[in-house]
């Protein structure tokens, strides 16, 4: 039995030491807003944060993880009203939407760390953030958009 902490809550887990966080989210937290893509850390659609860091779900081991803080989609916000959240809805990102909580789990952790960032900075901390629909361009005015938001509030 593992236990974790996962968006502010305590539980214990069943499974092997080895099992995928992704899957442990998904199929045994029913935390399915953290979506499966490339299963290899190549596309970013697992995106969590561990420890306040955005790491790919799929390439970590529950047995590393055990006591460690972890926050998926659904924990980012309690009421689901990030300004990543509301500057998404705001620039009518999504697509099909597959990817979408991989990006905005990836770019919250670049805003917690860099509130001002650059359009060169936004490219670099995302482009490993993959999407079949290519609404990068969306996601970069959306970030900039939070990022607005949080300074003005900030100031
Ligand atoms: S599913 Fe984890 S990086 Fe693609
Ligand atoms: S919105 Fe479809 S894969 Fe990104």
């Amino acid at each position: 039995m593992s236990r974790l902490k996962v968006n502010g809550r305590s539980y214990s887990v069943n499974a092997a030491p080895d099992t995928p966080l992704l899957w442990v989210l998904r199929e045994d937290l029913r935390l399915t807003g953290t979506k499966f893509g490339c299963g290899r850390g190549h596309c970013g659609c697992c995106t969590v944060h561990l420890n306040g860091e955005a790491m790919r779900s799929c390439q970590i081991r529950l047995g590393d993880v055990e006591g460690e803080i972890i926050t998926t989609i659904e924990g980012l916000d309690a009421r689901s009203d990030h300004p990543l959240q509301r500057a998404w809805v705001k620039e009518q990102v999504a697509q099909c939407g597959y990817c979408q909580s991989g990006q905005i789990m990836q770019a919250a952790a670049l805003l917690a760390d860099n509130p001002k960032p650059t359009d060169e900075e936004i490219i670099t901390a995302m482009k490993f953030n993959l999407c079949r629909c290519m609404t990068y361009p969306r996601i970069k005015k959306a970030i900039q958009r939070a990022s607005r938001e949080i300074r003005n509030r900030n100031e």
